[in-house]
């Protein structure tokens, strides 16, 4: 196929090699000669080193680089079947970029947005063909994480979610189907990996490092919450925070705390910077973990119960299937299992308890559980038979 790439940076340049490595014809353009110039340097060192350990052949790497090239204007993609969006997150820029290609593109070809938080059906709605125009959500780095979330919008029509489904799966790729609403199934659902885990810290229920080690050793997950804040960086992980808060008017849930946004206003922005809820300064003194047990199991029940919660109501919502739900969760953010399918493993009306427990606590809306856990819990029912 023919594929078109907008925008060459971090996600542009990975879904190109993705698509590339797939014997597609991929013409990449950036509005940054520079971005261009650096997009084509980063694959072909990656794709030395991956030659060198064997997972490309030397002919298979040339072709990959072959397949691939950088185009300096729109109109070159007068012949492609598909075009992925990857630019700046700003609706203005995005819609007026779909509304250029569609006075260049053929009536067939697929548009789509990699997206993180904008509607698609706004962007949709700056094309005629509204129908044609989709999300395709990789996750970064593209050419690594196996999930890709297609998201249609109220226009699109569902010859093109199906279209855009088989060509993702093609490439290798695990696609789910997520409704069109604010961080789409991954960016929703772990929002209290990293909100309830600064709550706790808060509270002073435990410091980072008893967290990070309660659900890495006991939880099972690859990275703790504050680890990986400081890896991703409190300048991404707060804004998104921020985002997702507002597009949820307000909900609770979501709120930011200002914990995290006091290290992005103090330049402590993580790994990056040298610091951020750890220091990684040389001389800076390690902090040791609680490992008591009890301690670590709570703050596990109370994240992970956070998270089932999140999974729950998106599922109750429709925003995607059970499988769907837990499918991203694994492969999208690595998490040890499903969502759903742990909430069995802990009873759901234990996850109900937990929930009511803290709510009664807190009284703060964030802890109220999901009418779906609810009723599930009352009916004596589980996600899975
Ligand atoms: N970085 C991530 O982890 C991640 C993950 C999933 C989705 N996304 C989404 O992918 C998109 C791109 O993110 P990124 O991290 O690759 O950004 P980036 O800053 O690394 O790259 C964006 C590129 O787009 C170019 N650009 C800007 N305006 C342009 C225009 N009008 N026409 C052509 N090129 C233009 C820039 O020069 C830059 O090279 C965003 O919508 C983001 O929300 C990012």
């Amino acid at each position: 196929m023919k594929i078109g790439i907008i925008g060459a940076g971090a996600m542009g340049s990975g879904i190109a090699q993705v698509a590339a490595q797939n014997n597609n014809q991929v013409k990449i353009f950036d509005t940054q000669k520079e971005a261009l110039e650096k997009a084509d340097k980063k694959l072909r060192k990656t794709l030395e080193k991956l030659t060198a350990k064997g997972k490309f052949t030397q002919e298979k790497s040339d072709e990959i680089i072959a397949n691939i090239s950088y185009v300096n204007s729109l109109n070159n993609f007068s012949d492609s079947d598909l075009i992925i969006e990857a630019i700046i997150e700003n609706l203005e820029i995005k819609k007026s970029v779909f509304q250029k290609l569609e006075s260049i593109v053929s009536e067939n070809c697929i548009l789509a947005s990699n997206t993180s938080s904008l509607s698609i059906a706004s962007i949709a709605a700056a094309c005629q063909k509204s129908e044609r125009v989709i999300g395709i959500h990789f996750f970064n780095p593209a050419p690594i994480m196996k999930l890709v979330e297609i998201i249609p919008a109220i226009q699109t029509v569902s010859s093109i979610t199906e279209q855009a489904k088989n060509i993702i799966d093609s490439w290798g790729k695990i696609t789910v189907l997520a409704k069109d609403t604010p961080a789409f199934i991954v960016n929703r659902v772990a929002r209290p990996f990293y909100g309830e885990a600064i709550k706790m810290l808060e509270e002073d229920v435990a410091d980072a490092a008893t967290i990070d080690w309660a659900m890495t050793e006991i939880g099972g997950f690859r990275m703790g919450p504050f680890t990986l804040m400081d890896f991703i960086g409190h300048d991404v992980n707060y804004p998104v925070t921020e985002t997702v808060f507002e597009a949820f008017y307000y909900d609770q849930r979501y709120r930011p705390s200002f914990t995290q946004k006091r290290l992005v206003e103090a330049g402590y922005l993580g790994r990056k910077s040298g610091r951020g809820f750890y220091n990684y300064n040389e001389n800076a003194e390690k902090i040791e973990p609680n490992k008591d047990t009890r301690l670590g199991n709570k703050i596990v029940d109370r994240i992970v119960t956070m998270l089932i919660n999140e999974a729950a109501d998106a599922l109750y919502l429709n925003v995607a299937s059970r499988d769907d739900i837990d499918l991203a969760m694994t492969k999208g953010v690595n998490y040890p299992k499903g969502l759903l399918q742990w909430a069995d493993e802990i009873g759901i009306d234990n996850c109900v308890d937990i929930l009511d427990e803290l709510f009664d606590e807190f009284h703060d809306t964030r802890y109220r559980c999901s009418p779906l856990l609810r009723k599930m819990s009352k009916q004596g029912k589980t996600f899975y038979e």
